[in-house]
């Protein structure tokens, strides 16, 4: 029988690279929600779709296909993983998905993922909304200085520039509109293990998720 973990949480908790490698040792899939709302928000950006304009908006998502492949995200066929990993594309993700239509048009396409397998879904709304039967939930966080560092030192890496006064306040702004917003907001769901990374290595935290879904899925073969 498949089942469902889910890891959510604010931006830059260090929740992809967590879940990816979990869901490895586990042995089962990886859903990045995420990439779902950041593919959806560029296109509808990209077709100059507002999002306040709803006749609009529920014509543009009939005509929008999506397809999850285990490491990418194809729209209507043409890959977007490189495209959906920048910081414009963070600033839409975070105002498309508030908006009402765009999170309704992607809830069947998340839930179907199930049907494939066993998953670690990864996103903000997974444990309360799109999986509440899950058999872990976790909520991910760090302190916003602590997920600031760590998006600095990420872009550092990849050669790209950053100023880490300017990448705070963007997680700032996000974290608001995230759990601020009417439908789905950002929070704890019931039953969430609660877990703050900014003093974990990732290892740890991937050890930490691993050994509790173990748990879990032994105390049930009880
Ligand atoms: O996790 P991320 O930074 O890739 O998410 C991009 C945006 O999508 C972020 O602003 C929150 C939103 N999102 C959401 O509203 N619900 C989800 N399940 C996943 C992401």
């Amino acid at each position: 029988m498949n089942y469902v973990v889910t890891i959510d949480g604010p931006a830059g908790a260090g929740k992809s690279s967590v879940a990816r490698r979990a869901a490895v040792e586990l042995g089962i899939k990886y859903l990045d929600t995420g990439a779902i709302y950041r593919a959806i928000a560029l296109i509808l950006a990209k077709s100059e779709i507002n999002p306040d304009n709803e006749d609009f908006l529920s014509e543009a998502l009939s005509e929008i296909k999506i397809e999850l492949k285990q490491n990418s995200v194809l729209v209507n066929g043409f890959d977007v993983s490189g495209e959906i990993r920048t910081p414009e594309v963070d600033e839409l993700a975070s105002v498309y998905s508030a908006v009402p239509l765009v999170r309704k048009a992607l809830l069947s396409l998340q839930k179907d993922q199930k049907n494939y397998g066993s998953l670690i879904a990864e996103g903000r709304d997974e444990g309360s909304v799109v999986f509440p039967d899950a058999k872990v939930k976790f909520f991910l966080t760090a302190s916003p200085e602590a997920r600031a560092k760590r998006r600095y030192l990420e872009r550092i890496s990849k050669g790209q520039e950053a100023d880490y006064d300017e990448i705070l306040s963007a997680i700032k702004n996000r974290d608001l509109n995230d759990s601020t917003r009417k439908l789905s907001p950002l929070s704890v769901p019931d039953g969430a293990i609660y877990l703050d990374t900014s003093d974990l290595t990732e290892d740890e935290a991937v050890n930490f998720i691993v050994n509790h879904v173990k748990e879990a899925l032994s105390n049930e073969t009880k």
